[in-house]
């Protein structure tokens, strides 16, 4: 079988690593890549992943028998529609479907319709509308740009004067863009995060696992939202029973609302989430791809051939009896630029990415790295640069080897937080 993945980074580099690894899958291409994955794929840097046309003339030219998603622009843009309309099959959901991520006011209806768990919310479209209303309203609220801002247009806000400042960022000063021309604006959850992840064929849906990401760009939960700085597998707070609501009450739902809405769901479920002190799971957020930095451990923990449930379903014959395996534990650590997630520089030399992987329970996967000008080995071309994932047979096992290969790579300016899974560790 040929398989093509669409996107360039971190997540990318876990997708085609995991894919490449099955034995149903001759060859993998990769659609634009990057040069670290270049030892397992055939990259085309030449087409990138917002080139809708050639993607597609690349698929049926490279007669790949499963595309693979990795990004959600390309899917908000409709890129699995054009695929299917081709006949070739997707992994990834269609841009009707692909809107639960791509506008927050889309998802929060959508859950209302459904009785989903969530924060209360109202959506805005008028910044002055939404200046009185957080004023009126006094207190924390929650800000989220409307459109997709990279993981990056939510602003946690302690007072309405916060709110106000986050409200012209978005809706005056277009800090994200046209994202920002609308807003919703939330209730404060309390709780722990966790993400869940779930395979669906638009009927039937088939469990990943849980995962725990580190959006804060700093030690300790502080500092500015990220794309993501670290994240490990499994998520303590979601044991047995948790999981159990949380495919009860969001998965489920959600899969079945999907499809009587009439936009049925294919591909992976990513669902955010805030668990209160009850052990009650509140959806923050839906995603339509796998998750950065979440899918470099859980790739590295999956026992399973992933390959066969991502054709599955593709081709709409998920057997919902399926039942994954996974290791005990694995974690990544982000190594990013210096200044991410603003404005940060490019073309810092990297080294001691060798010497990491000597330990065989260590991969370190390429989020923004592009070759050296005298091709001796790679520079920093990202915000985010390395994700340096381990897998153990405890979190502490795979968080000690985490952390060993960081230490043994170097670039000017990195930054990276020393707490990845302390969380999880603090439980025990
Ligand atoms: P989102 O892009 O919607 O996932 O939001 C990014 C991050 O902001 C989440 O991972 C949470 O840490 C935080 N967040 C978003 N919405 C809420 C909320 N209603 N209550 C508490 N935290 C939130
Ligand atoms: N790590 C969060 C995301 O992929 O959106």
């Amino acid at each position: 079988m040929k398989v093509l993945v669409v996107g360039s980074g971190g997540r990318e580099h876990a997708l085609v690593w995991k894919i490449a690894q099955s034995p149903e899958v001759d060859q993998v291409m990769v659609a634009p890549g990057s040069a670290a994955m270049a030892a397992l794929a055939e990259c085309h840097p030449e087409v990138a992943a917002s080139d809708l046309d050639a993607i597609v003339r690349l698929a049926r030219e490279g007669a790949a028998d499963l595309v693979v998603v990795g990004p959600e622009d390309p899917l908000a843009a409709g890129l699995s529609d054009r695929l299917r309309a081709e006949g070739v099959a997707v992994f990834g959901p269609s841009a009707a479907a692909a809107q639960l991520e791509g506008s927050k006011s889309f998802a929060k209806a959508f859950m209302a319709r459904h009785e989903i768990p969530t924060a209360a919310y109202r959506a805005f479209s008028d910044l002055d509308e939404a200046l009185s209303y957080v004023h009126e309203r006094g207190g924390r609220s929650v800000i989220k740009a409307d459109g997709l801002a990279a993981g990056k247009g939510v602003a946690m806000c302690e007072s309405p004067e916060d709110a106000e400042r986050a409200l012209r960022e978005m809706m005056a000063e277009k800090r994200f863009g046209d994202a920002g021309n609308s807003v919703v604006i939330e209730d404060w959850l309390l709780g722990e995060e966790a993400s869940y992840y779930a395979i669906s064929d638009g009927e039937n849906f088939v469990t990943l696992a849980a995962a725990q990401d580190h959006k804060r760009a700093l030690d300790g939960d502080l500092g500015e939202n990220t794309g993501g700085m670290g994240a490990y597998s499994p998520a303590p707070v979601i044991d047995e029973e948790v999981e159990r609501r949380v495919l009860e009450r969001v998965v489920r739902p959600a899969i079945a609302g999907m499809a009587a809405d009439g936009h049925p769901y294919v591909g992976v479920l990513f669902v955010g989430l805030m668990i209160d002190s009850e052990g009650d799971p509140y959806v923050v957020e839906f995603n339509v791809r796998f998750g950065d930095p979440e899918t470099q451990p859980l790739m590295v923990r999956m026992n399973d051939d992933l390959v066969p449930l991502l054709k599955a379903a593709a081709e709409g014959r998920l057997d919902p009896a399926t039942k994954t395996n996974w290791g005990e534990a694995a974690i990544c650590v982000v190594m990013a630029s210096e200044g991410y997630p603003r404005d940060y520089p490019k073309g810092r030399a990297i080294s001691g990415l060798e010497a990491a992987e000597v330990d065989d329970h260590v991969v370190v996967f390429h989020a923004g790295t592009r070759p050296s000008e005298d091709g001796s080995g790679y520079e920093t071309s990202g915000g985010r640069v390395l994700g340096v994932t381990a897998r153990g047979e405890t979190v502490q096992a795979a968080r000690d080897r985490a952390y060993a290969a960081v230490e043994r790579i170097e670039f000017a300016g990195s930054q990276f937080r020393m707490d990845i899974a302390a969380r999880a560790l603090a439980r025990d």
